[in-house]
Order: C-alpha cells, then structure tokens, then sequence
C-alpha cells in the first residue's frame, strides 16, 4: 500500500509534506514530491522516512503552488532513490505517484524500451509517464495521452500526475485503488485518504472507479475515459481530525486503544435499517471471511452465531477461500475489512461473486473497494485507524457483527423480542465496561515490563476465545517480535504442550463462561510442567486467581461479549511489551497498514 497527495494551492511545498506525514501509515519505506515552478519541474526523492527526507531539503528550491507527492511500501522492486515516486518520463516533463499494482507492466515496458525510452527504477509505476510520454510524442494532448495510458494499464491504479506540458492542473485516476478529492477556498487536493486533506478543507469527494479527474484551481472535474462528465457531490466530513492524530499520546495504537469506548459507542448507533438490508442478505449458506486480525473477528462471530441465533456460519481464512472449493452457489459471503482493499479478501469476494453468491462487507473505509464489490455493506465506525496493529477497528467489527446478528435473530424469529432487548441492553454497557479495563492498563503496562523478557508465550483458549487468543499471540508477535502462538486450549495437548518448560509464558482467556472448567484443567496441565501462568479472568473469580501466577480482571458480562472486553487487555500488553522492548508499535518491521498484495 502506498499513499499519494497532490495540492494545487498557496504554500503548496508545505501542504505537500505535511499531507505525506498524514499518510506515511500507507507506506513509509521512501518517500518523494514533485512541484512545478515556472516551467521548472522539480523532483526530489529517496528512500528512508519522511521526517529524515524532510531534514535532508534544500528549502530554498522548495517553490511553486502545485505538487504531488508519494509514500511507497516496497511491491515491485527494493525501497531505494531510484524507486521512490514520483517517476518521470525521458523528457522530465511528467511526474506521476501510483498506488497500485499494475499487472502487464513488464509487457508495456519491453515495448517502449524498443521504442527507446529509459527507465531509471525497476517499479511497474514508471511505465505511465513513459506511456504517456509516447503518447504525446503521437500528437495527442496531455488528457488523451493519460487516457489512453489508462486504457493500455491493467491492474490497480490510484495515480496523480503534473506536468510541464499543463503547468496549471493535476490529472488523476482511480481504478481499484483509493482516492478522494477535495475543495476549498485555499485550493483543490487529492490524496488516498480523507485525513490527509482535512486541515485544509472538509469538503470531500471519493473518486468513484474508474474515473478520470482534472484539479484546476477553484475547480474539480471527474470524468469516464470516454469523457462523459460525472456530477461531482461533495460531502462536508464532520468528524474531527483529532480522531487522525496523536492527540497527546506516544504511539498511534495506544491513543486508538484508548478510544475504543467511543469507538463502540458508534458503532452501537448504525441504524437498523441498514441492519435490517444486510441482515435480509443473510441467505443460503454463510461464509464469513478475512485476513489477519479481521479473520478473527469472523471466527469468534462463527460461535456467537451458532450461539446466539442457532445459524451457522463457517469462518473461511481469505487467502484459503478460493482453494477451498466451497458451494457458494446462492450462499452468503460475509467479507470483513478494515480497510476494505485487502488483496486475499478482495479476491475471494471476487471468486465468490463469480460463483453466484452475495456479498455483504463489513469494513471501516467507506468507498474502499470492498464497499463497491458488496451487495450491502455495515461501516463500523472506529474513524481512521492509523496504527498498523488493528485494535479498535477490531472490537467494532465484532460489535457490528454482534448487531447484525441480533437483527438476523429477530427477522428470522430465531430471537425474541425480550431476548434482543436483554442482549441489546448488555452490548449498550461495552464501552463502560471497556473503560474500566483501560483504567487499569497500569497493571498490565507492570506486566508487560516483565513478559517484554520472554521470548516465547501461548496465548490459549476456548470456544469464541480461541479466537482472542490467536489474536492476543498476532498482536504481540507482530509488534513486540516475541514469538507467541495463539491455539485452542484443548488441543494444546496434543503436540505443542511439549514445548512447556519452566517460565514459559501461557496466557489464558478464563473468563467466567461455559468454557472456565475446562480451562482450568488446562491451566493445571500447563503449570504442571512449570508454565508461567497469566490468566484474563471474570472479576471476582477467586478459584482463577489462587491458580494463575499473574491475572487480570475484566468486568463480568454475557458470554457473548468476552470475546470484545477479553481482548483489551491483550491489546495493551502487546503494545507495552513493544515499547519495553524498543520497538516503535506503529510501525512494524516488514508490514503496511492495508496488504494489496496476493
Ligand atoms: C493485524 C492486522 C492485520 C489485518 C489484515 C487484514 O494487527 O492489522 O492482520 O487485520 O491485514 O486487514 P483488513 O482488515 O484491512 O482487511
């Protein structure tokens, strides 16, 4: 994933930067901008983060009202200088920045390397200005040129492009990739993500697909490659850009732990009826699906519907489902996706799609390619999470399935009306009871100074915690760098309890559900062998707190509902175990927020 910008207005060199600061999230292996000055285009590039690229500019060269600018997450061709976007064609008359994969580059390339032209990176991004070049070569104006570039281009592309040729407008594209645009007396922006725009104007637009877009100064224009104009409607973002920044805190992820609270009290609010469309969808068999983080949001939401409304549902990891070879004829396939442009998760709705079934999204990122692809989707309403470990977007994506399935409940009658309120009613307590977990990170920041020592740990639990437990060992591992493994309790037996040795760290999910006995006979099994024990417990459950080394409380609760407040307290110690160890948790080595790749 990678984040691009482009501004046309005053001050734009600063507007440049402090919009690619936004999106460094998207990609932060290089970095680069291009401006237009006179007739001057100006880039300047390099591999590294943007607060280094930033010390390393010669301000005095920074000039002109119009830039684009790029953050790269390495796909095709190692983070370097000459990789890093902007890339120009032969002339050095065209910058553009790509977000995307484009998949015939190699074959596009080869041809204009006969043709001549020169290429200074191994991307797939280079061959559009090249391509473009060629084409103005032919006679054809910089719009026609792009267009045709467009056209010849397979695979994914967001792109903003300036030029020479049109001192005075960016050109931009969107296919598959994110891209939004906005408007204001200051000037007119693009830019992957709507955060990234925000402190210079509220009045935004996503770029629907397919779609060529021209800025020019007080003014946007979006058009199809045939040139049939498209209505632009703008919508006025209201929620603050607080939600997109630090606010005070250390790290990203701390300050979106932090507001997960506010986060589920949002998500409680999705109105019904859009419930009610999406519960409707709900026919035949039901697959859900996701990667990472957002698959165990659809496993621990394949108990709780079992549970709650007697349907079954079969979690299907993404990059398995098409593999699988699933029935999907008139099926349901529940994709869940924080950003909503995940490869694997993109591709098995498309594979599901083409076999006849319905998609319904779950995802965080209105006008993602997800929100596209559905037949309905819920937006869970963490607002933009910028931290590359999931953590609120998770707890909303269980709270929205958790709705979704009270509405599937009462349209089926599988659920009364006295059942749905109770439970309604218990799911409306969340962010208190989240609150009073996050009031006490104290004691597992203790631990965390402690645990940050070991360099192995087991996170284990049963039914729906199995879920929370793989996701407790992901979110340590893929932050801290300790190896963790998250298993069902039950089956730790069964080969991996061989690796239990004095002090080595097992983490239990025990909360106070029709799982606590059995977990208990695994927590003896565990400290038999010299485990070092912290268990995540019921409040007030003394029998767990006599066998644990070390526990935390979390409020008592429905059964349905550990799995969300359980999973906090994992949360916090993989962020803290991070910090104890050095490592900065919002940006983990070899990882990007959003994996567009297969
Ligand atoms: C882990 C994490 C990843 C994502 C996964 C899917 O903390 O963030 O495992 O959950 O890459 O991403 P989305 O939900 O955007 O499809």
């Amino acid at each position: 994933m990678c984040g691009i910008f482009g501004c046309l207005c005053e001050g734009a060199p600063k507007v440049l930067l402090e919009g690619l600061k936004r999106l460094e999230y998207r990609g932060y292996d290089s970095v680069g901008i291009a401006l237009i000055n006179g007739d001057e285009l100006f880039v300047e590039k390099n591999k590294g983060k943007i607060d280094e690229f930033i010390l390393g500019l010669d301000e005095a060269r920074l000039k002109g009202e119009i830039g684009v600018g790029h953050t790269r997450w390495a796909t095709h061709g190692a983070p370097s200088k000459e990789n890093a976007h902007p890339h120009l064609d032969c002339s050095k008359r065209i910058a553009v920045v790509h977000n995307g994969v484009l998949e015939n580059f190699l074959q596009i390339k080869e041809e204009l390397l006969k043709k001549g032209h020169i290429f200074s990176s191994r991307t797939d991004s280079e061959v559009i200005p090249h391509l473009v070049e060629e084409y103005l070569n032919e006679g054809l104006t910089l719009k026609e040129a792009l267009v045709k570039s467009m056209e010849r281009v397979k695979g994914s592309a967001a792109i903003a492009m300036i030029s020479t040729v049109e001192p005075e407008r960016i050109y931009c594209y969107r296919r598959e990739s994110p891209l939004i645009v906005g408007i204001s007396e200051r000037g007119v922006f693009c830019a992957s993500d709507i955060p990234a725009i925000m402190p210079y104007t509220r009045r935004v637009m996503v770029v629907p697909d397919d779609r060529l877009v021209v800025l020019e100064r007080g003014s946007i224009q979006i058009e199809d490659l045939r040139g049939v104009m498209y209505k632009t409607e703008f919508t006025e973002v209201t929620w603050d850009l607080e939600l997109a920044e630090k606010g005070g805190y250390p790290h990203f992820m701390i300050k979106e732990i932090f507001e997960q609270p506010r986060a589920i009290r949002d998500t409680l609010k999705i109105p019904t009826i859009f419930l009610d469309k999406a519960a409707r969808l709900l026919t035949g068999r039901i697959y859900l699906t996701g990667s990472g983080t957002s698959y165990h949001a659809c496993l621990s939401t394949s108990y709780t519907a079992s549970d709650l409304v007697g349907i079954e549902m079969r979690p299907m990891i993404s990059s398995e489902f098409a593999d699988a070879l699933l029935s999907l004829e008139s099926s349901t396939v529940i994709a869940v996706s924080q950003s909503g442009e995940t490869a694997d998760t993109l591709n098995a709705v498309k594979h599901a799609k083409s076999k006849g079934a319905k998609i319904l999204g779950i995802t965080n990122t209105l006008g993602s390619s997800i929100t596209t692809l559905s037949d309905a989707y819920i937006c869970t309403q963490s607002g933009p999470e910028i931290g590359v470990a999931a953590t609120k977007t998770f707890l909303t994506q269980l709270v929205a399935l958790d709705l979704l399935l009270l509405r599937l409940g009462l349209i089926s009658g599988r659920l009364s009306e006295s059942a749905h309120r109770s439970i309604t009613h218990e799911l409306e307590a969340l962010p208190g009871m989240v609150e009073q977990i996050l009031r006490r990170a104290d004691k597992i920041r203790d631990l965390a100074l402690k645990y940050s020592k070991k360099e192995n740990a087991f996170f284990l639990g049963r039914g729906a915690n199995v879920a929370t437990a793989l996701e407790g060992a992901l979110k340590l591992k893929e932050i801290s760098y300790i190896h963790a493994e998250g298993y069902p309790a039950g089956e730790s037996k069964h080969g991996p309890i061989s690796l239990i040795e004095p002090n080595f760290l097992c983490v239990f999910i025990a909360p106070r559900d029709r799982t606590r006995e059995r977990i208990i006979g695994n927590i003896m099994e565990m400290k038999a062998r010299g485990a070092e024990v912290f268990s995540v417990i019921t409040e007030g459950d003394d029998e767990l707190k006599e066998i644990s080394d070390e526990y935390f409380e979390v409020p008592r609760a429905n059964e349905i509902l550990y799995p969300i407040i359980c999973t906090v307290p994992l949360q916090l110690l993989a962020y803290y175990a991070a910090t104890f160890r050095g490592f900065d948790p919002d940006r983990p080595r070899n990882l990007a927020k959003s994996v567009t790749v297969l």
